[in-house]
């Protein structure tokens, strides 16, 4: 649907109701894709295997176990490594038409770049997605789920623009081999999460201490490294190739903590702050930073005695290069904030640069982890954020989900799932939002970064004492075979 469409569809259900049957409410469109997700460090193991090199998390979890509250590393995790025909076998039983995988960057290069190629990396990669194609499930690559090798971190990791060349080099080698069967690629999973690890040593891998300052170097690299790869496929892979590249990016709904303009510009800048800063470069008309991002980091910067803006700038090449890198978007949404206008903690930090202070209301339903409140009616708002503020792209919900202790008999998990693809339908066939497919978080219980194995995200129990990592489907992957098998809810 155009963006004219969507509008006229808006004002047409707003002024006379909805027409939509309620039949079709709850169906999902006939091309929907619908599967499950997974990433690399997270469910592989094999940490060494077969000349695999280190990456930051094994480097982390090897040298500061602290950092992780159970102190638990990847280096086993769900072994997925040597049990991926067992992950396709549960996809397959689940009827998953499609399955997002990540690739360790260090099993193919070991030293992050093409110097060398390890050949049992790209044999490992080959087999798991030829067995996804045999069973009929769609393999969706993400190429960098935070695993970077270490040896590029040695370089100083992300903030060093260098590694946007290497991105793009590191991704002509997963295009040449792997390109003739994967045909939905993502080239980065949530940036916005990894450039605070180069703002905090208390946080994830590399876990380096310049707030304010390495994570926005962090998000200029990637966003050119995006640009990189996506604009190599247009060069050199698409004709054959015909896949699509996207970006999956994170972002919580921001509900105002009350109707006064000044939150409802503190809810509108934390979208812009979090998610804007990458998605306005990449999707907006015009491209580049969103003018309040840069407005507020050039003023603090400057009042805080920097000779040079903390925010990198775009020549007005790299604007148009970056600008419409996308063929779809990639959406991970799990829950939603409060805020309100107001400024805290020491500068400098991106979060002060924002202006926003954050919570959660106490009322919403609790998950496991800390930041995770079940707010279902807040994925629909976000998806018509998204829809207008960058003319209704197609959206791919690359993650969603809910976690718990563990267990198999996951009601609230359950209910998770239904209430947000609810939502989910009505921002579809209410409000015109062109999503077009959706794989659930998480396929299996893995290692949740930080967290270690004490939140559990898969729909599939995995018993991590035993060596042979059995794994058992839970209630709500009973559900969503369900839902899968009779594209309703
Ligand atoms: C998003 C991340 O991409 C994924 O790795 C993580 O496990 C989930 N959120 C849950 O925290």
């Amino acid at each position: 649907m155009r963006f004219q469409t969507l509008c006229l569809v808006v004002f047409v259900t707003t002024v006379f109701g909805d027409d939509v049957d309620n039949e079709t409410l709850v169906t999902f469109p006939d091309d929907f894709k619908l599967g499950a997700a997974t990433a690399s460090y997270q469910i592989e193991g094999g940490w060494d295997a077969d000349g695999k090199g280190p990456n930051i998390w094994d480097t982390l979890t090897h040298e500061r176990p602290h950092l992780v509250v159970d102190r638990s590393t990847g280096d086993v995790a769900d072994d997925s490594y040597h049990l991926y025909l067992e992950d396709v076998q549960l996809l397959k039983d689940m009827g998953a038409e499609v399955y997002r995988f990540s690739v360790s960057w260090a099993r193919i290069l070991p030293e992050g770049h093409d110097n060398r190629v390890n050949q049992a990396g790209i044999e490992y990669y080959n087999k798991l997605i030829d067995a996804l194609l045999q069973n009929g499930i769609e393999p969706m690559v993400t190429m960098y789920h935070w695993d970077l090798p270490q040896k590029l971190q040695d370089l100083g990791g992300w903030p060093n623009r260098i590694l946007a060349k290497y991105a793009e080099n590191y991704a002509r080698v997963l295009f040449s081999n792997f390109g003739d069967r994967v045909k939905l690629w993502l080239t980065f999973n949530e940036p916005l999460t990894f450039m605070d690890a180069y703002a905090s040593d208390t946080g994830m891998a590399p876990s380096i201490n310049t707030p304010g300052i390495g994570d926005y170097l962090t998000a200029h690299t990637v966003i050119l490294a995006h640009a990189n790869i996506y604009r190599l496929y247009e060069r050199e892979f698409r004709e054959e190739q015909q896949g699509q590249v996207g970006i999956a990016l994170n972002i919580h709904w921001c509900e105002p903590e009350t109707g006064s303009p000044k939150d409802v510009e503190a809810c509108e800048r934390y979208q812009q702050f979090n998610l804007g800063i990458y998605a306005h470069p990449i999707l907006s008309e015009n491209g580049d930073y969103p003018s309040v991002l840069k407005t507020r980091v050039d003023a603090n910067s400057a009042s805080e005695g920097y000779s040079t803006s903390r925010l990198p700038k775009f020549t007005p090449e790299e604007v148009a290069f970056v600008n419409g890198t996308y063929d779809f978007l990639g959406l991970n949404f799990y829950t939603a904030v409060v805020g309100r206008d107001g400024v805290e903690g020491e500068p400098p930090s991106r979060y002060r640069d924002m202006g926003a202070i954050i919570s959660q209301d106490p009322e919403w339903p609790e998950s496991a982890s800390s930041w995770l409140r079940v707010v279902p009616w807040g994925f629909r708002k976000e998806l018509n954020w998204i829809a207008n503020e960058y003319g209704n792209p197609p959206i791919f919900i690359t993650e969603n989900g809910f976690s718990d202790y563990g267990g198999v008999n996951d009601t609230n998990r359950v209910l998770y799932y239904t209430e947000h693809l609810k939502e989910m339908l009505k921002a579809i066939h209410i409000d015109g939002v062109n999503v077009i497919g959706y794989t659930a978080w998480s396929l299996i219980d893995n290692f949740e970064w930080l967290r270690g194995y004490t939140e559990r995200f898969g729909i599939h129990e995995v018993n991590f004492i035993d060596p042979s990592r059995p794994r058992t489907p839970k209630e709500s992957a009973r559900v969503l075979t369900e839902i899968f098998s009779t594209r309703q809810i």
